[in-house]
C-alpha cells in the first residue's frame, strides 16, 4: 500500500479517548473540570499514547441530560471555560499530535433553547417548523429511549397547544430535520466548530435524526433519509479534507452498513461497533470466545475508507440490548447481579474491573483483546488505570465520576470541598487511594505501563486497523485466535477466555517463519509442517508478528 492511497484515513489506525472535560480535571478549583485542566493534562495524553480526543458535548446545557441537552449549539458552557480555552486546548492537543473530535447533537436541543422557546410561544414562530409537532399522538408509537423516566415519545406542552416528539427526555424535543432551515443550522454548526479546529465529530443518535426526515412525511428530495446523511458527509469533506464522522449507530451489521452508504462507503467514516461490544461481553460471562469471533465474522463488508471503533466501555449503559433475552440474563448474573447495577432492563452501569472482580490477569486479557481486534480502539477516560464506577450516582453517572489522579483529596481532579464537586469520587476499593496515575505512572507492573505497551503496539501494527481479518482454527472454545494481514505484514493474537491453562496449535504457517512475541520477550519458530503449538496461562494472550528472514520492520 503506498502512502498515496493511506496518509489522509488517519482514523483507520487511531487511539480515540473520549472524555467529558466537565469531569477530567478542575483547574480553577471551583469542582467543575475545565477546559484548561484538560490543556494541562494533554501531555498525559499523548504520554499514553492517544491520537484522538472525543470530547463529550461542551456546550451550554441544561444538564437534564449530562450535557446533551444542549441551550446552544455555538456556546461554551462557561463553567468549563470560553472559547479561548477551547481553541487553547485544541491547539495544545494538535501540538502533540492529536485531533479533536466532539459531539455533534443534531437530534435534539434541550426545551430551554431559544428556538424551542419562541417554537411554543407562537404557531408563526419561524421556529415552530424546527420541532415535530401533532395535534394526538399517533395510535403506534416507537418506545422511549429511557422506558423508566417517560412512558412517551410525544408530550403537550401547554403553551404550544400541541403535542412535540421526543424520543429522548422529555426536556430534549426532537429537531425537525426534515425542515432545510434546520438542515442549514446543522451545517452551520458544524462548519463553525471545524473552523475552531476540530477534525470532526461523533455523531450522536444518527439513526433517530434520519427517522425524522420520514416522521411528517419529510421533503420529497428526502424520499431517502440517508441522503441527508451523504450530503452532511460531503459537506465534513469540502470543509475539512480528512474530516471524521464517528457515528452512534446501535443495529445490527446489515442496516450498519446503510449508514456507512453500503460500500460506496460516502456516509458515516466510522461507526461504533456495539453488536460485537455485547457479543465480547457474552462471551467473558461464558469463558467461550466463538460468540465473540461470530460478531466478528458477520460484520458487512466495507469500503476500505470506513473503520469499526471497538470499545469495551463507554459512557451510557453497557447496552446489551442486541442479546437474547436469556443472553442478557446470562451476562447480568456473571457481571451486574444487584438492580442498582442494572439499568433500562437492557444494560450495566458498571465499569470492567469491577465486573471482573479486580482480577488483573482478566482485566489486562480483555485490554489485549480489544486493541488486537481489527478496527480503531476508543477508550473511556479512566480505563487506562482501571477506575471503578459509584452505584451510588444515577443510573449512567455510576461511570462519569472524576478523573483519578492522585491518592489525594477528590482523587487529585479538584481542591474543592467534596460537597462541590460535580459528581461523587468513587468509592470503596476503586476509590483514588488505590486506583489513580501518579501512583501507576511511577509502577511498571501498573495497568497503565501495560495500557502503554498495547497502544504502542498498535499503533506500530497498521495491519490491525487495515487488515483482512481471519479466526484461525485451533481445538478450544475459551481460546481466540485471530490475524489481521496487510500486504506482507501479518500479526496473529491468541487470547484464553478462560480459567484453565491452554496449549493453541496453529497450522497452515510459512514454514521458514518466526513468531516474535510483541508483547513480552520471546520468539516461536514455525515448525517444518508450518505449525507451532503456543501456550497460553488462564486468561493468557499473545501477540505475534509473524516475521520472515530479511524482514525489516522493527520489533
Ligand atoms: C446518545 C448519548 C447519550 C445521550 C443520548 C441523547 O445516546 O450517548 O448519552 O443520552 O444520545 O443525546
Amino acid at each position: 500500500m503506498r502512502i498515496s492511497d493511506t496518509s489522509d484515513l488517519w482514523w483507520k489506525t487511531a487511539v480515540v479517548y473520549c472524555l467529558d472535560v466537565e469531569t477530567f480535571m478542575d483547574w480553577n478549583g471551583d469542582g467543575v473540570g475545565d477546559l484548561q485542566g484538560l490543556a494541562q493534562r494533554m501531555d498525559y495524553l499523548a504520554d499514553l499514547g492517544v491520537t484522538c480526543l472525543w470530547l463529550m458535548p461542551f456546550y451550554p446545557t441544561q444538564e437534564r441530560d449530562d450535557g446533551y441537552d444542549i441551550t446552544d449549539f455555538y456556546g461554551v458552557d462557561p463553567r468549563l471555560g470560553t472559547h479561548g480555552d477551547l481553541v487553547e486546548a485544541i491547539r495544545t492537543a494538535k501540538d502533540r499530535g492529536m485531533r479533536v473530535i466532539a459531539d455533534l447533537v443534531v437530534n435534539h436541543t434541550s426545551d430551554k433553547h431559544p428556538w424551542f422557546r419562541s417554537a411554543c410561544a407562537s404557531r408563526t414562530s419561524p421556529y415552530r417548523d424546527y420541532y415535530v409537532w401533532r395535534d394526538e399522538p399517533p395510535a403506534e408509537e416507537t418506545a422511549p429511549t429511557f422506558p423508566d423516566q417517560e412512558s412517551s415519545v410525544w408530550r403537550y406542552d401547554d403553551k404550544a397547544g400541541q403535542y412535540y416528539l421526543h424520543r429522548f427526555y422529555r426536556q430534549q424535543p426532537d429537531l425537525n430535520v426534515a425542515n432545510p432551515a434546520v438542515r442549514d443550522e446543522v451545517a452551520k454548526v458544524m462548519g463553525f466548530w471545524l473552523e475552531l479546529g476540530l477534525s470532526g465529530f461523533r455523531v450522536d443518535a444518527v439513526p433517530f435524526f434520519l427517522e425524522t426526515l420520514g416522521v411528517d412525511g419529510g421533503e420529497a428530495s428526502l424520499a431517502d433519509p440517508h441522503q441527508y446523511l451523504r450530503a452532511l458527509r460531503s459537506f465534513l469533506g469540502r470543509r475539512v479534507g480528512d474530516g471524521v464522522l464517528l457515528g452512534e449507530v446501535n443495529l445490527p451489521p446489515e442496516e450498519q452498513l446503510t449508514f456507512f452508504g453500503g460500500i460506496d462507503g460516502d456516509e458515516l467514516t466510522m461507526q461504533f461497533d456495539f453488536i460485537a461490544m455485547q457479543q465480547m461481553y457474552l462471551s467473558l460471562a461464558r469463558h467461550d470466545a466463538r460468540p465473540l469471533a461470530s460478531a466478528l465474522l458477520g460484520r458487512p463488508p466495507t469500503s476500505p475508507d470506513c473503520q469499526w471503533a471497538t470499545f469495551a466501555r463507554n459512557h451510557d449503559e453497557l447496552t446489551l440490548d442486541k442479546l437474547s433475552e436469556d443472553e442478557r440474563q446470562e451476562v447480568f448474573a456473571a457481571f451486574g447481579p444487584e438492580p442498582e447495577m442494572q439499568v433500562y432492563g437492557r444494560g450495566l452501569t458498571r465499569r470492567l474491573p469491577p465486573m471482573l472482580q479486580g482480577d488483573p490477569r482478566r482485566i489486562r486479557m480483555v485490554y489485549s483483546l480489544l486493541f488486537s481486534l481489527p478496527g480503531t480502539p476508543v477508550l473511556f477516560y479512566g480505563e487506562e488505570i482501571g477506575m471503578g464506577e459509584n452505584l451510588a450516582a444515577e443510573g449512567r453517572l455510576a461511570v462519569r465520576t472524576p478523573m483519578q489522579w492522585t491518592a489525594a483529596k477528590n482523587g487529585g481532579f479538584s481542591t474543592a470541598a467534596p460537597s462541590r464537586l460535580t459528581a461523587p469520587v468513587v468509592e470503596g476499593g476503586f476509590a483514588p487511594e488505590h486506583v489513580n496515575v501518579d501512583a501507576q505512572r511511577r509502577d511498571p507492573d501498573s495497568l497503565l505501563h501495560f495500557m502503554m505497551l498495547l497502544i504502542r503496539r498498535y499503533r506500530d501494527s497498521p495491519e490491525l486497523g487495515w487488515g483482512r481479518f481471519e479466526v484461525l482454527e485451533q481445538p478450544h472454545d475459551a481460546v481466540l485466535a485471530h490475524s489481521c494481514t496487510w500486504d506482507d505484514a501479518c500479526l496473529i493474537a491468541v487470547h484464553n477466555l478462560g480459567a484453565e491453562p491452554r496449549s493453541v496449535p496453529l497450522g497452515g504457517l510459512d514454514a521458514s517463519a518466526t513468531l516474535v512475541d510483541l508483547l513480552c520477550h520471546g520468539a516461536t519458530a514455525v515448525g517444518q509442517d508450518g505449525s507451532v503449538e503456543i501456550v497460553l496461562e488462564g486468561y493468557g494472550f499473545r501477540w505475534l508478528r509473524v516475521t520472515r528472514p530479511g524482514d525489516r520492520r522493527l520489533l
